[in-house]
């Protein structure tokens, strides 16, 4: 199988004027590699503001002007240009935002859903498949016509959902597909995002519900501060056994307390010089403070941490 996305090294950041004419970057992103291969589906898990929808963006290529990026995104095997970006957009490559406000409120949903169309025999076949993606989902056939303004959150949600799966992506990114959705409506998502996978697709899913992860991915990564500090299988997860990096422990361990809702508070985002999680760590040595850990590969696993060997020795 191979590698539908590759993420090497992004870093986003942001230039900010700070009383009047003080120049400051703010780096959200650092240093980030991910990868999805084909019939994979990875989910991503982050505090809210560690950058999971800027990711989304950057992939998809609508990052606010003012983002600066570096490093480099491949999407089977080419360099992903903003040009490429802009041709794979709502086509191979489909995103599901996070944000109602990605529908154009002067647009019928059903429309919307179906999307430009090179002539009518496609528009039609688009719109059988609207319509019975849209009824899956409980939307009936009277939200067809209705604008935006009109519906409620939830609805907007389906609708947005729809719009993914109807261009049929090669690769969908989801970003918090499910949050204030009906539990049927969840387990209809969960099962659409598995039969894209199935069809040899791949999805990359930013989630906060631990839960939706689990039920869903193969590989789980983990974002602490901009950084992506683990990524490890789903296995893992599930059995608790080889999670290597402190932080992914302890929020596993809290995670039965909290609903399985991942609802970390925001991490700090000044640059540090060593490790991200320095501060908080139980297993820090002195190296940690100055120098900052490369994500690297241990047994299939990706870990950036000095100290895990040693750490998973003792325990
Ligand atoms: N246009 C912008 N200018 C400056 N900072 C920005 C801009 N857009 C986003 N940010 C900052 O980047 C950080 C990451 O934002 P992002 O939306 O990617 O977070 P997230 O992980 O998706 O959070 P959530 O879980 O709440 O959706 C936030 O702290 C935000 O303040
Ligand atoms: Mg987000």
């Amino acid at each position: 199988m191979g590698n539908l996305l590759e993420v090497k090294n992004l870093s986003i950041s942001f230039t900010q004027y700070v009383e009047g004419l003080n120049r400051h970057d703010l780096k959200v992103i650092s240093d980030l590699t991910i990868d999805v291969d084909e019939a994979e589906i990875v989910a991503i898990l982050g505090s809210s503001g560690s950058g999971k929808s800027l990711l989304a963006h950057s992939i998809l290529g609508i990052l606010p002007y003012n983002s600066h990026v570096t490093g480099e995104i491949k999407y089977k095997g080419n360099v992903l240009t903003q040009e490429l970006k802009e041709e794979l957009r709502g086509k191979e490559i489909c995103l599901i935002p996070q944000s109602v406000n990605f529908l154009d409120p002067l647009m019928k949903v059903s429309e919307q859903a179906i999307g430009e169309c090179k002539d009518e025999k496609e528009h039609d076949e688009k719109k059988i498949k609207q319509r019975e993606i849209f009824a899956r989902y409980g939307l009936d056939e009277s939200v067809d016509d209705l604008y935006p303004f009109e519906l409620s959150g939830g609805m907007a949600r389906k609708v947005l959902l729809s719009t993914a799966l109807i261009n049929d992506p090669t690769l969908l990114i989801a970003d918090e597909p499910t949050p204030g959705l009906d539990s049927q409506s969840v387990k209809e998502t969960i099962e659409d995002i598995k039969n894209l996978k199935q069809e040899g697709k791949g999805v990359l899913l930013i989630t906060h519900e631990i839960d939706v992860a689990l039920k869903t991915a193969d590989r789980i990564a983990i974002f602490y501060s901009g950084y992506v500090i683990e990524i490890n299988s789903v296995e893992n997860f599930i059995n608790q056994k080889n999670l290597l990096h402190p932080y992914t422990k302890v929020l596993i361990d809290a995670l039965p307390r909290n609903g399985f809702n991942f609802a970390e508070g925001v991490q700090p985002l000044d640059v540090v010089e060593g490790c991200p999680y320095y501060e908080n760590c139980p297993i820090r040595s002195d190296k940690c403070r100055n120098e900052k850990p490369e994500l690297i590969e241990h047994e299939g696993i990706m870990i950036r941490c000095f100290n895990f060997k040693e750490a998973n020795d003792e325990s």
